[in-house]
């Protein structure tokens, strides 16, 4: 039977979740990056909102191998990263530090992304889902590239303009 509450189901869970968290980060996204005052910053944004269409799809097809149907589920963390981003955007609109905010709400949505995906990618390997494996990798390796990017920008010029008195 496969009514347990084995690895097979907690797989599907955490898919849930992580699907839940990309459609919430696509719609932030484009509002992350009209508040950037970085044209950099926001060109990362911008690229990263086109990426995370593709998470989402990939995601459609890890639920595909597993004989689902893609659906999410409420996933607090993320709605709760979410909202601190946006309690910065508020509360430094206009500020030198507003891009550095920017920069430390994304670089939380990243983490949240990369220990999903590593946990989910593990897990497929575990079950055989080999398909699912190479989705997660890519997903995870674009995911870890924007951590990267957005460290370099903090560092480049961000953190530098956000010192402005
Ligand atoms: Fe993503």
């Amino acid at each position: 039977m496969t009514s347990g509450k084995n690895l097979q189901e907690l797989f599907h869970d955490t898919l849930k979740d992580i699907y839940f968290a990309e459609k919430k980060i696509l719609s932030a996204l484009p509002k992350m990056a009209k508040a950037a005052q970085s044209k950099h910053l926001k060109a990362a944004f911008q690229k990263h909102e086109t990426e995370t269409e593709e998470h989402v799809a990939r995601l459609e097809k890890v639920f595909a191998e597993i004989d689902e149907t893609p659906r999410g589920k409420t996933c607090d963390a993320i709605m709760g990263i979410i909202a601190e981003g946006q309690e910065i955007m508020k509360e430094f609109k206009g500020a030198p530090a507003l891009d550095a905010g920017l920069v430390a709400a994304a670089q939380a949505v990243e983490h949240y992304e990369i220990a999903r995906y590593g946990t989910l990618k593990t897990w497929a390997a575990e079950l055989g889902l080999n398909q699912a494996v190479r989705l997660l990798e890519t997903t995870l390796s674009e995911e870890k590239k924007t951590d990267e990017t957005l460290t370099k920008l903090a560092e480049g010029e961000v953190n530098q303009h956000a010192q402005a008195a």
